[in-house]
């Protein structure tokens, strides 16, 4: 039988579940490596939204009658290890906090662009609620990533790029 859009929307739903457990298991070690407080409370506070986003994947599963199960993401794997690597790279540095940022916001970067994608096919097939649901978590990645945008150029880059003797490069 032909493969339809629906099953393309089903994978990619699995693609993204799996995508954002995989993101629930990342963030407490980039919580913790962070050194700025308000980035650690920053990636908390997205801790907890992750949590919301796998509970909204699972009431999409549900209203399309499947049973809410991951596909194996090789993407999201490899933005994952490339921050660790970074962390590993810079752990002690001043840049530090600025690796972790960018690598916190590739990843709302991927998820963005799943979630853009699922809320367009949830439309397109008529299934309205759960693009109401798509779209809710994509304001919430979206927002997180403003609001790392804008943590990294008020203080983390700055504090990034302090001379050793302490005095900020203009
Ligand atoms: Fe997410």
């Amino acid at each position: 039988m032909a493969k339809t859009l629906h099953d393309l929307f089903l994978h990619q739903l699995k693609d993204t579940y799996f995508a954002e457990n995989t993101i629930l298991k990342a963030l407490p070690a980039m919580m913790e490596k962070a050194v700025s407080t308000e980035l650690k409370s920053a990636l908390g506070v997205h801790l907890e939204e992750t949590r919301g986003q796998v509970k909204r994947l699972e009431e999409v599963f549900s209203l399309v009658d499947a049973k809410p199960e991951g596909v194996e993401c090789q993407a999201i794997l490899g933005i994952v290890k490339e921050g660790q690597e970074v962390m590993e790279e810079f752990a002690g540095s001043d840049a530090l906090d600025a690796g972790i940022i960018a690598a916190a916001q590739a990843v709302e970067h991927y998820e963005i662009t799943r979630y853009g994608t699922l809320y367009a096919w949830a439309g397109q097939l008529g299934l309205d609620d759960a693009a109401d649901l798509l779209k809710e978590t994509l304001i919430e990645e979206e927002n997180t990533d403003d609001i790392l945008s804008d943590l990294a150029e008020d203080s983390i880059n700055p504090q990034a790029d302090e001379d050793d003797d302490g005095d900020e490069e203009d």
